[in-house]
């Protein structure tokens, strides 16, 4: 198999060399561990340049245990989590969330992978009845499974009626650049402004080696966090190196520039596979990923030159994902490759 570049996932891409160069730099001497640190305290400074004060900051080594962290921080076992059909919670963290949780996930119908209020409040039924789990958090994916992204106006409505429900609001961040870049607004704006309570913010899709945080903004609801971060094995030892590379991300507008050429690349190649003969794009190109039908007789071949995934093999949906260091000429190249295949 070729491994040059690929469009099966942000994850195949590898490091931003400012993201290794911060690494580097950091592996001076001595310093204190599990982010007693200046590298830690600094990359904290700039989240709250991004965020305000007064947040809570965790950093974590993946994206699963940073949603894990926030959704146990969050919940007791008999409440549950509603989330999109798609979420990552619900599918592809091996259960993660439910068991270190003991919560019940409960998915809801989306539409280009977005829900909204109309499908939160289905399940706001048998309240207070102790045979039935208790909705408490709503999790929200931001930009979506689906490489779309919820609006200010969306968020705000969905985080409004939580709060008068009794419920709370996490955001799966793991492409939350991609989502800023896409609406053109500052990460506060649409998160903590709106009434997001905590937010997984992802690095490693765009350009980081490894490293996420859990970020809260009411310190009352993380008042636990730290014991189940450690009990949940992600508190780092040598925080460091996962903090350095934060610096690195957030000092220089990194996750801008990359996020954006992640997005755009997304938007050329929509632009050169939309009218191919045999192809059906199904999603909005919001962020940095393409859901497309494709003949499904090509799909080998195809993927030998340059891998990517069938998300959904009935119907024979494969999903494009664009990095940081997607290039132009990568983007033409694989789009004549497609229709080479195709013979169109
Ligand atoms: C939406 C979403 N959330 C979270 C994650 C984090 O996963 P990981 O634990 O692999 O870092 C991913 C990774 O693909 C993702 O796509």
């Amino acid at each position: 198999m070729n491994y040059k570049k690929s469009f099966a996932s942000d994850n195949n891409s590898g490091v931003h060399p400012e993201i290794l160069k911060a690494i580097e730099a950091a592996n001076v001497g001595h310093t204190f561990a599990y982010g007693n640190d200046k590298y830690t305290s600094k990359a904290k400074e700039l989240l709250e340049a991004y965020f305000g004060n007064n947040i809570d900051v965790y950093f974590m080594f993946n994206g699963t245990g940073a949603n894990v962290l926030a959704l146990k921080t969050l919940t007791r076992s008999w409440q549950s989590i509603l989330c999109s059909e798609y979420a990552h919670i619900y599918e592809d963290e091996c259960g993660a969330p439910e068991k270190n949780t003991g919560s019940k996930l409960i998915p809801l119908k989306t539409e280009q992978g977005k829900f909204g209020i109309q499908q939160i409040a289905q399940h706001l039924t048998w309240l207070n009845d102790e045979h039935r789990v208790q909705p408490r958090v709503v999790s929200i994916t931001q930009s979506t499974e689906f490489a779309t992204v919820y609006t200010v106006d969306e968020i705000k409505a969905i985080c409004d009626f939580c709060h008068a429900n009794n419920l709370l609001v996490h955001m799966d961040g793991a492409r939350i650049a991609n989502a800023a870049v896409s609406l053109g607004v500052s990460f506060k704006e649409f998160t903590r402004d709106l009434g997001v309570d905590v937010v997984s913010f992802g690095g490693t899709k765009n350009g980081m080696m490894m490293g996420e945080a859990v970020i809260f903004f009411n310190p009352e609801l993380s008042a636990e966090a730290k014991y189940y971060r450690k009990q949940n094995m992600q508190l780092n030892s040598k925080m460091r190196f996962v903090s350095a590379q934060f610096i690195a991300y957030l000092e220089n507008d990194l996750w801008k520039r990359n996020a954006t050429q992640a997005n755009q690349m997304a938007q050329l190649l929509y632009q050169k596979v939309k009218d191919i003969p045999g192809i059906q794009v199904l999603n909005q190109v919001q962020s940095n990923g393409i859901f497309a039908i494709i003949p499904k007789e090509i799909t080998p071949a195809l993927q030998q030159e340059y891998f990517f995934y069938v998300f959904n093999e009935h119907y024979n949906v494969v999903r494009w994902m664009c990095s940081f260091d997607t290039t132009e000429e990568d983007v033409l190249n694989f789009a004549a490759a497609i229709r080479k295949h195709i013979g169109a």
